[in-house]
């Protein structure tokens, strides 16, 4: 039976570093609080002029490169992103022309946080029913122009990245064994963005109020978070008739170290088999897996035949899991 594998990486992070530090001289906050309730001790944030399509082509192309695909080649191009270079044309039609991916077809899914594993749904489904052959998957945002940079609740936590992988069909052992979405649109404005679509259009009204910035309440999401993580773990894993025991890494979302300790906790999983980077880069929404799978693919701390579970969680609400024999 046809499936797909992942057969390359790349992530590209912005070069500005904002520490903890430089917060503190923003809003009233200390580096200190930040570490200890999140983790993060800096992030990356882009240059004025730089677009999620921008940081999208330099991860694209590190990941074409490990593959030893060529752009031409490519079917399909599928971005992850909620923060795309503007409203329309998608992300993925313009990656598409940067790349000159002349024969692909390039779009892109909003599911926040879990945009990068909904985007990895779709490639290994086109896959599967040999659709698509050759298929970019970025998961890209830059938080960094949606937030309010003087609400301390949230503009600490977060960060600008990109990170894609290239998929391809394969019958050996070393594949994508399974990727599970969800999502729950009633919990809609535990986390979201009022302004700036059809419903409040942006105006000099909705720009004064602030509602073209990310809101969270950052206490709900932080219990639902860990709640969902844990059961999406399990139930993927229970799905492929495989113990938590068995997972040789786990890649998650980047959001919190105090949620993805309880995670690991309360799934068996050891915090040195769990990837963390968030302490550099912050929560970058859809990037957070790609750049910590990439990063980890390169520092060697992911063989091949070891099995990855992924998980994520996001504005929506939506979630997703996934499991990977490397
Ligand atoms: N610096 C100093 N004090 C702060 C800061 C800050 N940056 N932010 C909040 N505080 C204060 C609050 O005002 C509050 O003060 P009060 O008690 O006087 O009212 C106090 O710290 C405690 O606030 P809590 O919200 O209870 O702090 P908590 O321990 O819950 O940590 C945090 C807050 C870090 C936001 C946590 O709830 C969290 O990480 N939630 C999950 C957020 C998340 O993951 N969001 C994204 C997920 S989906 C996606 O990735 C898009």
């Amino acid at each position: 039976m046809l499936q797909a594998r992942i057969t390359g990486t790349g992530s590209y992070l912005p070069d500005k570093v904002v520490t903890n530090h430089d917060i503190e001289k923003i809003v009233d906050t200390s580096d200190k609080w930040i570490t200890e309730r999140t983790g993060i001790k800096e992030r990356r944030v882009v240059a004025s002029n730089e677009a999620a399509s921008d940081i999208s082509y330099k991860a694209a192309r590190r990941a074409l490169k490990a593959a030893g695909v060529r752009a031409r080649d490519l079917d399909l191009i599928v971005v992850g992103t909620f923060t795309p270079d503007s409203p329309f044309p998608s992300t993925g039609c313009v990656l598409q022309s940067m790349l000159g991916a002349k024969n692909a077809v390039g779009f892109d899914v909003n599911a926040v946080c879990s945009g990068f594993l909904y985007a990895l749904s779709l490639a290994d489904a086109y896959v599967r029913s040999a659709r698509y052959k050759k298929i970019l998957v970025v998961g890209t945002d830059i938080l960094s122009k949606v937030i309010d940079w003087e609400d301390r609740n949230t503009c600490v936590l977060f960060g600008d990245g990109a990170g894609a992988v290239v998929i391809e069909p394969t019958t050996k052992k070393q594949r994508i064994i399974d990727v599970e979405i969800g999502s729950d649109g009633r919990l809609g404005d535990m986390l979201y963005i009022p302004g700036g679509g059809s419903r409040i259009p942006a105006s000099k009204e909705s720009i004064r109020d602030g509602l073209h910035f990310l809101k969270m309440n950052g206490n709900e999401v932080f219990k639902v978070a860990v709640k969902t993580m844990v059961r999406i773990s399990l139930e993927i894993l229970k799905k492929n008739d495989i113990s938590p025991e068995e997972v040789s890494i786990m890649v998650p979302h980047q959001a919190n170290i105090r949620i993805l300790q309880a995670v690991a906790k309360r799934l068996k999983v050891p915090m040195e088999n769990v990837v963390v980077n968030l302490d550099k880069y912050g929560n970058t929404s859809a990037a957070t897996i790609p750049i910590a799978l990439d990063e980890a693919v390169r520092e060697g701390r992911i063989k091949e035949g070891d099995l990855i579970l992924m998980a994520a969680f996001g504005g929506g609400l939506t979630w997703a899991s996934a499991l990977i024999r490397w």
